[in-house]
């Protein structure tokens, strides 16, 4: 298979890359990134699809500053929804199968039944980053004729079904951590060094919940999707699948985790997500349920972060 993948340079993007490449069945990786592949132009993706004809693209690449995002809606829906619906268009066009990486940022996180999000559960995105993202979904979904209710419950189907040999999967997963850039284990390690350095106790947010999610872990769930399609007598991708590491954590919890693993003894409060106001609001509870992948659910969150933290100087990445 020749597959490409969008936001190559990303979080996401760098893993999967790496994952490709170990997989069997990959003949062919394109990265495409910026300034080949521009979000911000209307003819990048249909020039890019038309040119290389892969047999699957991985769209990873969004604008994922969600505070930027609100603060400029315009551009967010261009980015994050418009950008989407003409990487698909380009898709159904060369005949290529299309993964829509998108977000738990779709539900408004109101829930207060303590059940995790389901694909069938209905959408509400609480700021215009998840609009913009939804509105992607909406128009990848559109150019496959996958518009239907059926589409919601397609990953949720055991065995080949019709539905789910739609050439389209939206993938949604929540709260990514990994290499390159800083993530949320660096930057609790860089905040408790701080505090520690200034004699300060550590405030840690206890009132947004997610599913902690290792970008390696995705990228893997998603080559193993895209091996299924590519299967004979496979199940095929479509559908939403949501896609994270098993468990949930507040950021509260996740944070003292990370500081466990890094031997940081530090006091520490909860205080609300409030403390902080930010221009956008994410979901409190933030938790999607995982639908079932071909190699099995992905492994607790800790299990993830511990490896993770073995993996990183995360003391020299967080003072970057
Ligand atoms: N991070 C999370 O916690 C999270 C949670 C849920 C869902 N997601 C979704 O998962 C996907 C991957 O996220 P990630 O954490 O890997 O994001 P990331 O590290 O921010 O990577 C995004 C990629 O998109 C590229 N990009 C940004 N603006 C672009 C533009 N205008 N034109 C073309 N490419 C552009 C970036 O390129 P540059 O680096 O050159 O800017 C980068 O390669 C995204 O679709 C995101 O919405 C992320």
């Amino acid at each position: 298979m020749r597959v490409a993948v969008t936001g190559a340079g990303g979080r996401l993007g760098t893993a999967l890359i790496k994952a490709l490449g170990a997989s069997p069945f990959v003949e062919e990786i394109l990265a495409w990134d910026l300034p080949e592949h521009n979000l911000d132009d209307p003819g990048s993706a249909e020039r890019l699809v038309s040119l290389h004809r892969p047999d699957a693209v991985v769209h990873t690449a969004a604008w994922t500053d969600v505070d930027g995002c609100a603060r400029e809606p315009a551009v967010a829906l261009r980015r994050n929804g418009t950008a989407v619906g003409e990487m698909a268009a380009a898709c159904v066009e060369a005949g290529s199968a299309l993964v829509m990486v998108s977000t738990n940022e779709v539900f408004d996180g109101l829930r207060t039944d303590g059940r995790p999000y389901e694909p069938t559960d209905q959408t509400n995105p609480p700021n215009p980053y998840g609009i913009a993202k939804l509105a992607g979904e909406h128009a990848a979904r559109a150019a496959y004729g996958a518009s239907g209710e059926w589409f919601m419950s397609a990953a949720l189907a055991s065995g080949p079904t019709d539905s789910a040999a739609t050439a389209l999967a939206i993938v949604r997963t929540a709260w990514l951590f990994g290499q390159p850039g800083v993530d949320f284990p660096q930057k609790i390690v860089a905040a408790a060094e701080k505090a520690l350095a200034a004699g300060q106790t550590l405030s840690l947010v206890s009132d947004e919940v997610g599913c902690p999610t290792y970008a390696p872990d995705l990228a893997a769930a998603i080559v193993s999707l895209i091996g299924e399609w590519h299967r004979p007598g496979g199940r095929g991708l479509g559908g939403i699948h949501h896609v994270v590491n098993g468990g949930q954590a507040s950021r509260a919890e996740w944070a003292r985790y990370v500081l466990a693993l890094a031997g940081i003894d530090i006091d520490t409060a909860d205080v609300p997500l409030n403390t902080w106001p930010r221009p956008s609001t994410p979901p409190t509870w933030g938790v999607l349920e995982p639908t079932p992948l071909p190699g099995g659910p992905l492994r607790p969150w800790q299990d993830a972060v511990s490896q993770h933290m073995t993996l990183i100087n995360y003391r020299q990445e967080a003072s970057r």
